[in-house]
């Protein structure tokens, strides 16, 4: 049966919300729930179902924050703590595919741009790591910079100096005088297995993947600490390039690296024809195993600079490229037992433990199995044969059973009806996959919100790892978030490992997040679909906590980007007794942080709505949106019925013509300046 309007919608909401979760997650957290290819399935679905829904864009929503002409959908992975760096050509995404004939698609269109059949590509393969933007001015490294929102990056230049190989000047003298060198950072596996087995015996918790440590080393605050772990870099793209006709084909630049002899790649191959290059893909997915960096696809680039300009870009990648994504490997291994995990939210969550095979580099002795009703579905039992899946080195999946090696004595397994840890009676909404226990007290889940609480991108408290947690939840000394901040020295020194020290730093750490902004703290509440854009955006037009649990629906509903479905979860959320108590405690404990505003114009701005497009001269856009904060205005991404003001910077494009469209007024730099000179004039 086909959705109706109303549910698609809903379903687009839900796929807008999850995507802001898992982006937060992949890019700020570096700590992702689902692998690429389920990311990229929800993506996908998103996209047909807004392009079904909202033919000509006049309502897209993006994020808070996001520009849409200059800032494609590449995610966001900026942190507060790091200078920003505006890149001098954008860092675009790749469009994705999995599908040979959506391969041959691609040149078809990139034919009919062209008007001809002989076009050359580059084959090459896609790194799985961390995209870094090296700036060299007359042959010297000025900046490292990360992706960030795709305009403006992190300048995180100490954490990656001490690669090597990295070249801190480029050789000889014959150099573009500005050049913007891309490339990918990333960890071996080696090096990844050993920190890992390190934090093993310190009884610390392991990291995902390679992936996640590299981009979390890119980021760490201290350098010290960066310089520590091993990273490696290769290089192989163009960003901006002074004088623009230094290069003039793909291949040549790619050639010009292996000159230098900077790291540059293993394998490229030019081709005249899209059979040859469907050829070299298949080559390239043998060979990729021996290379020293982690692929997981191919990328197919045209090979002419001049012909990347020709095709252009659209919102969020190029016409001239795309990545071809391997499939994923797998591997048989047996099922020994299976184990339920209980969430932060209550979700169960079964999980396989396996007998350990050796997958994509890794050991793996646990996979996902999602929930019964796929246990049920795919009829997995303890003892069957599985093939275990790595899809872009997340989480494991069981994927299949071998039926025909099933012993004969198996049988089906039954789903517990109580909670491992609590043991009280699961339960399970209408219409959802999972179980979920109802106990907001049952100590997994307060272990989980604790845990998120104290996260990075929440309150970002050190020293209360995972095994912190758990000692302070099973020793009764912490029942909810509120607790940390009641814990004294005395107790700290009761925890397993602790001393003078430890104990005074997990104190000290405690304390310090007290300072956090708003915005932290009502990410930490752990409210359902509110990730850190929604909770800036709560933030921004509530200024306290106080007021955002007094809101009523409307005004929540009223808030661009918050939809109704994220509405009703805020409200629920505060409507819980429990949660109120929290509340309570926060306040009683001094922590009840505000946004601040500039209330000595009287917030001239607040209910106004701006949307920045373009380029500004006299300030980045970083800036101009501090600049509307400050005066209670909102600086939002997309253009909508709400907008006020669209400030139009140079080079502005199809934001002005959706502002014209909905007659919203559009004012250049200048009048924007006049209105920051006068506010109550706007
Ligand atoms: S081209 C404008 N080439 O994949 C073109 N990207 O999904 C964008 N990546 O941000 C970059 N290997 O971090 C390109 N051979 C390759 C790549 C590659 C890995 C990463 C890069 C990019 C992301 C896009």
């Amino acid at each position: 049966m086909s959705k109706s309007g109303k549910e698609k919608s809903q379903r687009l909401e839900e796929l807008r919300a999850e995507i802001q979760h898992h982006d937060e997650l992949y890019y700020r957290q570096t700590q992702p729930e689902i692998s690429d290819q389920q990311y990229d399935q929800k993506k996908r679905e998103l996209d047909n179902l807004q392009a079904e829904l909202d033919p000509l864009g006049l309502f897209a929503a993006t994020e808070q924050g996001e520009e849409q002409d200059a800032k494609p959908d590449v995610g966001d992975d900026r942190l507060e703590a790091f200078t920003s760096h505006r890149h001098l050509q954008p860092m675009l995404s790749l469009d994705n595919t999995y599908d040979e004939k959506e391969f041959f698609e691609f040149d078809q269109r990139l034919q009919r741009i062209f008007g001809t059949g002989d076009l050359t590509y580059v084959v090459e393969p896609k790194i799985d790591g961390v995209a870094i933007s090296l700036t060299y001015q007359h042959g010297k490294l000025i900046t490292a910079t990360t992706r960030g929102n795709g305009v403006e990056g992190d300048i995180v230049t100490q954490n990656i100096l001490h690669i090597k190989g990295l070249p801190q000047f480029l050789p000889g003298s014959s150099f573009p005088e500005l050049i913007e060198i891309r490339g990918e950072i990333f960890m071996s596996h080696q090096e990844f297995e050993c920190i890992n087995k390190e934090r093993e015996k310190n009884n610390l918790p392991l990291y995902a993947n390679p992936r996640n440590l590299a981009a979390g080393t890119v980021k760490l605050l201290d350098p010290k600490e960066a310089r520590q772990r091993k990273l490696e870099i290769v290089l192989y793209g163009l960003g901006f390039c002074q004088p623009q006709t230094f290069f003039t084909t793909l291949s040549e630049f790619h050639q010009t690296l292996i000159d230098w002899q900077v790291p540059a790649l293993e394998y490229f191959r030019r081709v005249s024809h899209a059979q040859d290059a469907w050829n070299s893909i298949m080559e390239l997915d043998h060979l990729r195993h021996g290379y020293g960096y982690p692929t997981d696809g191919a990328v197919i680039k045209l090979d002419s600079f001049a012909h990347h300009a020709e095709a252009g870009s659209t919102a969020k990648s190029p016409r001239w490229a795309i990545a071809y994504k391997f499939e994923t490997e797998n591997q048989e291994t047996t099922l020994e037992a299976i184990h339920l995990q209980v969430g932060r939210t209550g979700t169960i969550t079964p999980v396989a433990w396996l007998s350990p095979v050796q997958l994509a580099g890794t050991q793996v002795s646990r996979a996902s199995l999602h929930n019964a009703d796929e246990i049920a579905r795919k009829d997995i039992r303890v003892g069957d044969r599985v093939i275990v899946e790595k899809a872009g080195e997340i989480i494991p999946q069981v994927v299949e059973v071998v039926h025909s090696q099933r012993p004969s004595e198996s049988t089906p397994f039954s789903f517990p009806k109580t909670c491992p840890s609590c043991e009280t009676s699961l339960e399970r909404m209408e219409g959802e996959a999972a179980w979920k226990c109802p106990n907001l007290n049952c100590s997994e889940q307060v272990k989980g919100r604790i845990r998120y609480f104290a996260s990075r991108g929440c309150m970002d408290i050190d020293h209360l790892g995972e095994a912190v947690v758990e000692q302070l939840v099973d020793q009764g000394l912490v029942t909810r978030s509120s607790a940390l901040y009641q814990l004294t020295k005395d107790q700290a020194l009761s925890l397993e490992g602790f001393a003078e020290k430890s104990a005074d730093n997990l104190i000290r750490s405690i304390e310090k997040s007290k300072q956090r902004e708003l915005w932290r703290l009502i990410c930490a509440l752990g409210i359902k679909h509110v990730g850190a854009a929604a909770a800036k955006d709560l933030a921004r037009t509530f200024r306290s906590l106080n007021n955002l649990a007094n809101a009523s629906l409307d005004q929540l509903i009223a808030i661009d980007g918050i939809g109704e479905v994220m509405a009703l979860s805020v409200k629920g959320f505060f409507e819980n007794p429990e949660n109120q108590t929290l509340l309570a405690d926060f306040v009683s404990l001094g922590i009840s942080p505000e946004l601040e505003i500039d209330e000595s114009n009287g917030a001239p701005w607040v209910g106004k709505t701006f949307v920045l497009t373009g380029t500004l001269t006299s300030m980045t856009r970083d800036e101009a949106g501090a600049r509307i904060e400050a005066l209670g205005g909102k600086s939002a991404s997309s253009v909508s019925k709400r907008t006020d003001y669209l400030v139009a910077g140079s080079g502005a494009g199809s934001k002005l013509l959706k502002a014209e469209k909905l007659g919203i007024s559009v004012i250049d730099e200048t009048g924007f300046v006049k209105l920051l000179e006068d506010p109550n004039s706007a």
